[in-house]
C-alpha cells in the first residue's frame, strides 16, 4: 500500500526529465521483495490496495473454493507479475481480459496479462481457485491446520499461500474483505467487523463476512472455522468486541480463557495509555480448540490463542502480549523479517509492564531474573536479536533479550523519554513499516543521547552483554 507514492514519484520523474512520457520497456515484476531471510516472499512490480476474498469451505472434506479479487497499482511498466499461492487455479482475469499463468517453484504463480500495465496504472486481478489446503506442502510444510471441527489459517510468516493469492510480505499491506460460506451451524471468523450478519444463502450453507478497514499484512489476515461461542459487546468508545471460544474447550479451560480474553478492552485501553491510540476499528480474541495450534498470533484486531495458554486458568499476559502487537507488528510492521525483535521484544516488554502495574514484579526484577537465570551458553546470548537468522526467528533472543534491550533503553533514558520514544514510534510509523536502524535513530533523537554502545551490546553482538558499564551510564 505505501509504495504507491514511490510509484507516482517515479512516474513524475520520467515525465519531468524529458517533458514527454519516456517509453520505458515493460518488464516482468520480480518474484520477491528482497527480504533478507525470505527473498522470494512477496513480489515486486505492483502494490496491492485491497483484497476481496470470497470462499466456500467444507470442514468434512477440507475443500476450499472461491475467488480472490485483488485491486492493485503497477509500480513499473509491467509485462508480467507474480502472486504467492499454492492452491489450484482455474482462471485469472487481469483488467477485463483472461490472463495466462504458470506455476514456478513451490509458491510462485506467474501471471501474464493480455495487455501490459503502465506504471501507476490500476490492476484488477481476479483469481478463481479451489483445493484441499492440508494437502499442499510449500517451504517444507503445511501451514493450514485442520481441527476436529473445522480449520485454521493462522501462521507467521507463512499462511496466506494456503488460502488466498497475494503479495505475501508485510511491506505490502492492504485492506481486506473476507467472506466465507460454511455449513450452517459452523462459525467462520476473521479480522475486523462484520459489514452484515451471517446469512443463510443456500440450503445448508451460511456466509460470514468480515472487513478490515486499516492496512493489514497478509500474515495477520486469518480464518478460523469451527464450532465457536461468539460473544459480542461494545467498548466505551463504541468499538465492537467480538470474542470467540471453541466449543471443544473443557469447562475449566473455557473459564480461564474467558477470564482473560473478556478483559481485552480493559487491557487495550491500558496499553493505549502507554503506546498511543488503539490503531484499529474493532477488538477481540479467539480461543482455539485444544490440540490444534500451540502458539498465539496477533492477527489484526483479533488475536488467536492456542487453548493451552489457559490450561492453568486465566492468563492475561498472553492477552497483553498479542494486543501489544497490534501497535508493534500490526500497525507498525517489520520492513524485513530480520527486524522481528521490533515485534516480539516490544510485545514481551508489554508483559513486563503489565506485571509492574499489577504489583507482580517490576520490569527491573524480571530483567534481573532473566539476566541471572539464562545459562551462559543459552541461545539468548549467542544470538543477536537484530539478526537472529531464520532458526532463531522466534527464539529467546528475539523475545526476552529484545525486551531486556528495551529495559536497558528505559533505564538509560528515563521513563519520560522512553515512553515518548514508544509513542512517537507508533505515531510516525503508523500503518507502515519499520527497521531496527529507524528505531535506534529515533531513540537517540528523542533522548539526545548517544546510545550506540547500548544497542551494539544488546542488539548486534552475539554475546552476553556486560552490565556494569551500562549501569554506570544510567545513573
Ligand atoms: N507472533 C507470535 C507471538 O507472539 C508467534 C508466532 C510463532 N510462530 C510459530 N509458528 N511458533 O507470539
Ligand atoms: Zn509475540
Amino acid at each position: 500500500m505505501r509504495r504507491l507514492l514511490v510509484a507516482m514519484a517515479a512516474t513524475a520523474l520520467i515525465l519531468g526529465a524529458t517533458g514527454v512520457a519516456a517509453q520505458a520497456a515493460p518488464a516482468p515484476g520480480g518474484p520477491g521483495l528482497g527480504d533478507t531471510y525470505f527473498p522470494d516472499y512477496g513480489n515486486s512490480g505492483y502494490d496491492v490496495g485491497h483484497y476481496d476474498i470470497r470462499l466456500r469451505y467444507t470442514p468434512s472434506t477440507d475443500k476450499l473454493t472461491g475467488t480472490t479479487t485483488i485491486l492493485a497499482t503497477a509500480t513499473q511498466d509491467l509485462s508480467r507479475f507474480n502472486l504467492d499461492f499454492v492452491l489450484d487455479v482455474a482462471s485469472i482475469y487481469v483488467n477485463n481480459r483472461p490472463a495466462t499463468f504458470a506455476r514456478e517453484g513451490d509458491h510462485e504463480l506467474v501471471v501474464t496479462p493480455a495487455r501490459t500495465i503502465a506504471a501507476g496504472g490500476a490492476m484488477t486481478v481476479v483469481v478463481q481457485y479451489s483445493g484441499v489446503p492440508s494437502t499442499k506442502v510449500a517451504a517444507g510444510f503445511t501451514a493450514w491446520t485442520r481441527t476436529a471441527d473445522g480449520a485454521l489459517a493462522i501462521g507467521e510468516p507463512e499462511i496466506a499461500w494456503w488460502w488466498f493469492p497475494s503479495n505475501d510480505h508485510p511491506l505490502d499491506k492492504a485492506t481486506f474483505d473476507v467472506s466465507v460460506s460454511v455449513p450452517t451451524g459452523v462459525e467462520a471468523i476473521s479480522n475486523g467487523s462484520m459489514p452484515r450478519p451471517p446469512v443463510q444463502e443456500t440450503l445448508g450453507y451460511t456466509r460470514w463476512s468480515w472487513r478490515s478497514l486499516k492496512p493489514q499484512a497478509t500474515y495477520l489476515t486469518f480464518l478460523t472455522v469451527g464450532q465457536y461461542d461468539i460473544t459480542q459487546d461494545t467498548t466505551a468508545d463504541g468499538q465492537t468486541v467480538y470474542n470467540a471460544y471453541s466449543q471443544l474447550l473443557s469447562p475449566e479451560w473455557r473459564d480461564g480463557a474467558q477470564a482473560s480474553v473478556e478483559r481485552t478492552a480493559e487491557i487495550t485501553d491500558w496499553e493505549s495509555t502507554l503506546f498511543g491510540p488503539w490503531p484499529f476499528e474493532a477488538r477481540g480474541g479467539v480461543v482455539l480448540p485444544p490440540g490444534s495450534i500451540s502458539f498465539a498470533l496477533e492477527t489484526q484486531t483479533r488475536p488467536n490463542f492456542g487453548a493451552s495458554f489457559f490450561r492453568r486458568g486465566a492468563n492475561t499476559s498472553v492477552v497483553v502480549h498479542e494486543n501489544a502487537h497490534q501497535w508493534f507488528g500490526d500497525s507498525v510492521s517489520v520492513a524485513d523479517w530480520q527486524h522481528i525483535w521490533l515485534n516480539e521484544g516490544f510485545a514481551s516488554y508489554a508483559e513486563w509492564l503489565w506485571s509492574e502495574k499489577n504489583d507482580e514484579g517490576t520490569a527491573q526484577e524480571i530483567f534481573d531474573y532473566l539476566y541471572a537465570t539464562y545459562p551462559d551458553d543459552a541461545s539468548i546470548w549467542t544470538t543477536a536479536p537484530a539478526d537472529p537468522g531464520t532458526a532463531e526467528l522466534f527464539g529467546d533472543a528475539v523475545y526476552d533479550r529484545g525486551a531486556m534491550t528495551l529495559h536497558q533503553l528505559r533505564v538509560a533514558v528515563g521513563d519520560d523519554a522512553f515512553f515518548e520514544i514508544l509513542r512517537t514510534w507508533t505515531a510516525e510509523q503508523r500503518y507502515g513499516n519499520g527497521t531496527t536502524a529507524e528505531f535506534t535513530a529515533l531513540a537517540e533523537k528523542i533522548s539526545g543521547q548517544d546510545l550506540d554502545a547500548l544497542f551494539q551490546a544488546w542488539l548486534y553482538t552475539p554475546a552476553k552483554p556486560v552490565l556494569a558499564s551500562l549501569a554506570k551510564k544510567a545513573t
